[in-house]
């Protein structure tokens, strides 16, 4: 085992002094052709940066791109000829810089390349690859149910399309508390004639939703967890319910139906009152503190009597009580 490892590496020694020995020797080929991994984005031009590393002069005689995956250079261009292959490719050619334009990704450019180059000086060929990425659709919130009960379940949802490759999504309260970890993403990846995307889905669910954490925030982050987009949610409360459940519905029916049948009674009280007033020419004092009395927070007046007269008050209130009864007999 470790006689073949010696081996090998003893293979490799001698393979590369082999090597080295020719440029040692020409130092006139001490250059070197670099380039940079490149990501474009669909729809969007993309720089493919290469450069020449080399103190002296030179000349460039032509550059070529090729696939790995294909025969044929995808680009070529033989400096004062016209360029050929893809006409989307440009050579920027600005001294040592050899960069390529590439006027509209698509998704078909990704791929491992290969960069030729020729010069005065000698030949070179880099490797290098292009990803191509998509962005991500501005985010679509939606809830189950659409009208959230306070304290009820719901479920948030949180939709990005046409994005690549696969992102994630990331859930916020109004209070910035990060609720993702309770979230689930589900990742579609389309592949329509070699046009890729991938459509995002998050659901937050909340088995009892407290109200006063929205809005919520979702945002998009793309494979480089780069934040691509964000938006902000808002549920619908359910109409008529505010803080409590289903039931308050109901006990706030029946304290209407309390609140509207005190004051009709009320009213009815101070009609009666008018006509009695009318009736016995206001011989009696104001009976404004006996209604308060009688129906305290109802009116406004504050009650001056109450402590001193009650009573009096008391009295009274048995006084129109045989008065009403005998009105309506
Ligand atoms: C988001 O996706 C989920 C699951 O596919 C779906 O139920 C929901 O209606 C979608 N919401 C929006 C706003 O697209
Ligand atoms: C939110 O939580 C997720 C999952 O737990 C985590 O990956 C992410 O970094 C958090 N984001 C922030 C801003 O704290």
């Amino acid at each position: 085992m470790s006689n073949k490892a010696n081996m090998a590496s003893m293979i490799v020694v001698v393979l590369a002094v082999v090597c080295l020995i020719p440029t040692v020797v020409h130092t006139k080929a001490l250059w070197e052709l670099e380039c940079q991994p490149t990501v474009g984005i669909v729809g969007q031009p993309t720089v493919i940066r290469c450069h020449i590393k080399y103190s002296g002069d030179f000349e460039v005689v032509g550059v070529a791109l090729k696939n790995v995956k294909q025969d044929n250079p995808v680009f070529q261009h033989i400096i004062k000829e016209t360029p050929a292959g893809d006409p989307r490719f440009s050579l920027v050619n600005q001294g040592k810089d050899l960069s390529l334009q590439l006027s509209d990704t698509i998704f078909s450019d990704e791929g491992e390349y290969e960069y030729y180059v020729a010069t005065n000086i000698g030949e070179k060929t880099a490797k290098l690859r292009i990803s191509v990425t998509a962005k991500y659709r501005d985010p679509l919130t939606s809830s189950w149910p659409v009208n959230v009960t306070d304290g009820g379940p719901v479920d948030l949802y949180c939709n990005a399309t046409e994005g690549y490759p696969a992102g994630t999504i990331h859930w916020f309260d109004q209070s910035g508390t990060n609720w993702t970890i309770n979230s689930i993403l589900t990742k579609a990846i389309k592949d329509t004639n070699g046009s890729k995307s991938v459509a995002l889905s998050s659901k937050l669910t909340f088995k009892s939703i407290d109200s006063s954490l929205a809005p919520f925030r979702c945002v998009v982050l793309n494979s480089k967890c780069v934040k691509e987009g964000e938006t902000t949610f808002q549920i619908m409360l359910k109409q008529g319910a505010e803080k409590e459940q289903s039931g308050s519905n109901t006990s706030n029916i029946v304290a209407g139906v309390m609140v509207i049948g005190s004051l009709t009674a009320g009213l009815l009280f101070a009609l009666l009152f008018c006509r009695r007033k009318r009736i016995q020419n206001a011989r009696r004092a104001s009976t404004q503190p006996m209604l308060n009395k009688y129906y305290p927070g109802k009116t406004a007046e504050p009650d001056l009597e109450g402590d001193t007269e009650t009573g009096t008050n008391l009295n009274k209130v048995s006084l129109e009580a045989s008065t009403i009864a005998g009105m309506r007999n």
